[in-house]
């Protein structure tokens, strides 16, 4: 919409920043400004005709509940995640949302967080590039993404105060990447700033967060909104980039921004900005189509949660059912699924799927029987009975499927768990069913990870199901009977203690702040790292077929970008969706490199016998490391592995390229320390030459013969060796080496260099 913003007056260019009431914004209709419609979002919409809150507390319309983006994480295919987002898009279209608030690209820091069930993986690759394709569908189809909750807002324990304390480089390898992926990738309509700090300053009035990253370095052109409540300080939060505070804070922070402009503390240029990124908003879809097909979405949502369920275990190939002539079927979650997280993201569906429903009739059409047993109840109850229950009707079957997991109670927004472990009714009925049944597959209905120690090995199969949304109980019966060959594969870690994981020291922080002390070695970077087993890598999941891995050729495409090549095959007898992971491996740099990272990956789908070739790209920045002197990304002179892996601990294939590196000018002071100054492509070797210029024959021939003298000194600033010295170098011979060493190596001739020494 273009309007003439020269025509409003201060009052109404600062009203037009916060919103009229919880979901909409405000109109000014006398200039055509309509108010526009936000709402959560993500997988699915939660439009509140009646009262409002952002708890997920009052009920909303009907619309499809799709899978929540913990099974999206699992499938890790951006053709789910895209289908998700345009069909979001299109109901979004039908209640006349002009902006879906998500998806949540948050990284999975801790398996505690109690909102990980709406975030995809604790890599940032797989995030980004679902959340990417997410974004690009929904807004081809026409609504608004808001991207959240930008930035590190990893856990829901004092989400509203906390500062998350996090160092440069962690944040642009491990907490920023998915954001610029989607800004960059995506150009989503806005990004929604969160409710922690960043290293002290609150996201949403964070200057170095909402503008110089996101705007300067990544050129997002959107709308920063706040998420609900987030404003601190809405003056500074104008300055610092952030648009529209949501909800609207009945006119009192509108105030507070002509203030500002009227005594000078706030330019007005920079309140027309933000109102015509506000305004820009305008543009989006607003009028309700009130049409969208609630069957097609349905199955739709169907075959998305069947890709991506995690087949964790198969013993005895027990999945998936065949010849079996009476199964029992154990849990509460199979008559009554648990599909979906508590909190913003909660939807009314349009109709729910209980697997034991669909069990039945896949069942009565191979001529099986099935009996069902409630095993354990969600609240207290008479836990002997119903285990004893359970147990008889185990006894009596070839197969006993538990549908295990966690209630609403255990996992939600706005609070984190502190175990990893199912309550304990549950593990004592499928240890108990274990041991009365012949075969035994857990199917498991969580948000976060849960422990499978303790129960593990009495079991034969185990599918991890996630929360799949309202049509995950017939994909899992899809599953389960093989109509549907699993394909998920873990986009998080299963640790086997608590305690193993990375962020345990610092998880959720104190005295209002969280340290990321782990840095970099976020999820599987740690383990693999530290080679600390795990009950599941990042990256497994079992099929029912077969497949095989070879011919890898690496192809440089570039200084620092190559082509990888690898061919997969399908070696069973049915059709089957293949992930092909593709790490990167290297200790070239300056810094602590994880022992690999996910670089590229692809899902190939494969009929029995068929081979395909799939070419995946390594761009440039597959092989960076963020560094906190140049604040910049480098790649280092060194050996490098590509990697093909069936997760992130069994590599099957591998080549190494070595890439010459960035010419890196790294200024030298009298802060350096002598290793960087003897270092120094320039410098050093002058250095050397004038050293040894004047030197003794004796001297030269100790300093031979001693090489560990110069290590002794290495970390020693040149200022001290001076002092130590007696200065053996004179003043202007160093200012000279200082000016040398800012010299572009590359293309500047190292120069004859006289040096005056003092002899050393
Ligand atoms: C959540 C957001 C959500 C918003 C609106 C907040 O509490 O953190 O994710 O979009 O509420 O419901």
């Amino acid at each position: 919409m273009s309007i003439d913003i020269t025509t409003l007056t201060l009052e109404q260019k600062a009203s037009l920043l916060s919103g009229h009431d919880f979901w909409t914004t405000k109109s000014i209709a006398e200039v055509g400004i309509p108010s526009i419609v936000l709402t959560d979002g993500p997988h699915g919409i939660r439009r509140q005709a009646g009262d409002a809150d952002h708890l997920g507390i009052n009920d909303a319309e009907p619309s499809t509940c799709f899978p929540p983006a913990v099974a999206v994480g699992s499938s890790w295919d951006p053709e789910v995640a895209a289908q998700l987002g345009a069909a979001v898009g299109r109901e979004a279209l039908a209640f006349g949302v002009s902006v879906v608030l998500g998806p949540g690209i948050n990284i999975k820091r801790s398996p505690l967080c109690g909102r990980n069930f709406e975030y995809y993986s604790e890599d940032p690759l797989l995030s980004g590039v679902l959340g990417a394709a997410h974004v690009t569908a929904m807004q081809e189809v026409g609504p608004g993404a808001s991207v959240k909750h930008f930035a590190a807002n990893n856990q829901e324990h004092e989400r509203m105060r906390i500062s998350a304390d996090i160092d440069e480089r962690t944040l642009r390898e491990i907490y920023l990447p998915a954001f610029e992926r989607v800004v960059k990738e995506s150009a989503p309509a806005t990004v929604m700033c969160s409710y922690n700090k960043v290293n002290g300053v609150y996201a949403s009035h964070n200057p170095w967060l909402l503008t110089d990253v996101l705007r300067t370095d990544w050129g997002f052109e959107g709308a920063v909104v706040s998420d609900w409540g987030a404003v601190s300080d809405r003056v500074a939060g104008v300055a610092a980039g952030m648009d529209l505070e949501m909800p609207g804070s009945g006119g009192t922070t509108d105030q507070q921004i002509v203030d500002a402009v009227r005594s000078g503390a706030l330019p007005e240029i920079v309140v027309d900005a933000a109102v015509r990124r506000v305004l820009a908003l305008t543009d989006l879809p607003h009028i309700a189509t009130n049409d969208f097909d609630a069957d097609a979405h349905h199955a739709l949502a169907r075959t998305l949660a069947a890709d991506s369920v995690v087949l964790l275990k198969n013993d005895n190939a027990v999945l998936p059912l065949a010849r079996v002539s009476r199964l029992a079927v154990i849990g509460t979650f199979a008559a009554e699924p648990r599909f979906q997280g508590g909190g913003s993201s909660h939807i009314n569906p349009t109709r729910t799927d209980a697997a034991l429903e669909t069990i039945r009739d896949l069942a009565l059409e191979r001529g099986a029987t099935v009996e069902h047993a409630d095993g354990f109840a969600l609240r207290d109850d008479d836990a002997n009975a119903l285990r004893a229950q359970a147990v008889a009707v185990a006894g009596r079957s070839d197969v006993a499927i538990i549908f295990a997991g966690l209630g609403d109670q255990e996992e939600s927004e706005g609070f984190d768990r502190d175990s990893l472990d199912l309550p304990a009714a549950q593990i004592a009925v499928i240890r108990e069913v274990a041991a009365a049944a012949r075969r035994t597959v857990v199917v498991l209905s969580n948000g976060g990870v849960v422990s499978l120690e303790g129960w593990h090995d009495d079991v034969d199969a185990i599918l991890e199901g996630w929360l799949l949304g309202q049509a995950g109980g017939s994909a899992l019966a899809d599953v389960l009977f093989g109509v549907v060959n699993p394909s998920g594969h873990l986009a998080e870690t299963i640790p086997l203690r608590l305690q193993d994981t990375p962020s345990w020291n610092n998880f959720p922080g104190e005295q209002g702040h969280v340290r990321y002390g782990e840095g970099v070695m976020v999820g599987y970077r740690h383990y693999v790292s530290a080679e600390a087993p795990v009950r599941y890598p990042f990256g497994h999941g079992l099929s029912y077929t077969t497949f095989v891995t070879k011919d890898l050729r690496v192809e440089m495409t570039g200084k620092d970008t190559a082509l990888v090549k690898v061919t997969v095959g399908n070696t069973g007898d049915s059709a089957g969706k293949h992930v092909v992971q593709v790490y990167v491996a290297t200790d070239a740099g300056p810094v602590r490199r994880p022992l690999r990272e996910l670089r590229a990956f692809a899902k190939v789908s494969l009929e029995p016998g068929e081979e395909r070739t799939v070419e995946l790209t390594l761009d440039r920045r597959s092989f960076t490391y963020w560094d906190i002197e140049l604040h910049q990304w480098v790649v280092a002179a060194g050996d490098y592995s590509i990697q093909v892996g069936v997760d992130v601990s069994t590599i099957v294939a591998e080549e190494a390229i070595a890439l010459a590196g960035d010419v890196i000018v790294r200024p030298l002071t009298l802060d350096s320390t002598v290793g960087d100054w003897f270092g120094h492509p320039i410098v050093g070797p002058a250095l050397q030459e004038g050293l040894s210029a004047g030197m003794t024959e004796e001297q030269l021939k100790h300093a031979e013969e001693n090489p560990n003298d110069l290590k002794m000194v290495e970390s020693m600033p040149m200022q001290q060796f001076l002092a130590f010295t007696g200065g053996a170098f004179p003043q202007e011979t160093l200012v000279q080496l200082m000016a040398l060493s800012r010299l572009d190596p590359a293309s500047e001739r190292s120069p004859d260099l006289e040096l005056a020494t003092r002899g050393a």
